[in-house]
C-alpha cells in the first residue's frame, strides 16, 4: 500500500517536471519565419551583403517594407515554417512586381525586395 502511494507521488512529481518545459518551446513553434539572405548576383551565389528574417504576425495582412540599403539582386529564402504564403514586392509600400515565396519552401528568387506581407 505505501509502495503504491509512492509511485503515484512519482507519477505526479514527473507529470508536473515535464509539464514545465513544453510551454516554451510551444510558443517558439507557434511564431512562423522565414530566414532569407541577400546575394549580390542574380543566382544566390557567392558571398552574401545581408540577411533578414520575415516573421508571420497572427494578424494577417500588414505590409512591411524591406529597409535593406546594400546592392543586391537576388535573396534565398530558407527556414521556413510560415503557414502562409509570402508575397514578396519589387517596390516599398507593397507596390510593384510581386513573387510569392509558398508556405515551406525555400528558393531562390532574382529580384528587389522592397516589401513584403503574408497573405
Ligand atoms: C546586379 O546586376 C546588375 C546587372 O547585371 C549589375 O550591373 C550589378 O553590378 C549587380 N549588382 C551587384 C551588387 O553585383
Amino acid at each position: 500500500m505505501q509502495f503504491s502511494t509512492t509511485l503515484v507521488s512519482l507519477v505526479i512529481a514527473a507529470l508536473s517536471v515535464q509539464a514545465m518545459p513544453a510551454t516554451p518551446v510551444q510558443e517558439r513553434q507557434s511564431t512562423p519565419t522565414i530566414y532569407a539572405r541577400f546575394y549580390p548576383d542574380g543566382g544566390c551565389h557567392g558571398d552574401w551583403v545581408d540577411d533578414t528574417v520575415f516573421v508571420q504576425s497572427t494578424t494577417a495582412t500588414t505590409c512591411v517594407n524591406n529597409g535593406l540599403t546594400s546592392p543586391y539582386n537576388s535573396t534565398f529564402f530558407s527556414g521556413n515554417t510560415a503557414t502562409r504564403t509570402l508575397r514578396v514586392f519589387s517596390a516599398s509600400g507593397c507596390t510593384g512586381n510581386y513573387f510569392d515565396v509558398l508556405p515551406g519552401v525555400n528558393n531562390c528568387f532574382a529580384q528587389h525586395v522592397g516589401s513584403s506581407r503574408f497573405l
